[in-house]
């Protein structure tokens, strides 16, 4: 099941239109790769504002929420669900803070951009946004449930 806690633990990552557009998509899915989770569900999306809106309703009263959704629907996203032991907590830690100007070099946002309304990446902030936002972004036949055990001709 997905969203539960320890090994099995999932997060919702999104490279925003910005990343997409300045083809860091490659780079953001080889640091997840590289640290050791597992990538489960990953496809490139251009979302409704009805949807953003939905992702981001606790946001709703904010001065940014109009150009949020603009931006976000502004083009393409990747949308991905990545697997892994406290995954949600440490996707957080490789993005760096909201603001690009407090995130560490080494981090994504640290690495990648100096903008808050431009930060390149999504990630879930809690295992129980979570799951609703895998829920939200992805069908259950577009998330794959795969290891070792399943896949004896992969060396
Ligand atoms: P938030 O959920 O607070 O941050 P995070 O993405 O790190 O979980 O805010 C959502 C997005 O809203 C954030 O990634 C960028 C945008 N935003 C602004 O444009 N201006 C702001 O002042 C803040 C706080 C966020």
């Amino acid at each position: 099941e997905y969203g539960w806690t320890g090994v099995n633990e999932c997060t919702f990552i999104a490279v925003k239109p910005d990343g997409v557009q300045r083809k860091l998509v490659g780079e953001i899915v080889r640091r997840f790769e590289r640290r050791g989770f597992k990538l489960v569900g990953l496809k490139l999306v251009r979302v409704s504002e009805d949807l953003l809106r939905e992702h981001y309703w606790d946001l709703r009263s904010k001065p940014f929420f109009s150009g949020l959704l603009t931006y976000m629907s502004s083009g393409p996203i990747v949308a991905m669900v990545w697997q892994g032991l406290d995954v949600v907590k440490t996707a957080r830690k490789m993005m760096g803070e909201t603001n690009p100007a407090d995130s560490l070099p080494g981090t994504i946002r640290g690495d990648f951009c100096v903008e808050v309304g431009r930060n390149v990446i999504h990630g879930s902030d809690s295992v129980e946004s979570a799951q609703k936002e895998i829920s939200l972004w992805f069908g259950h036949d577009e998330l794959q449930c795969w290891g070792p055990s399943s896949s004896r001709w992969v060396y």
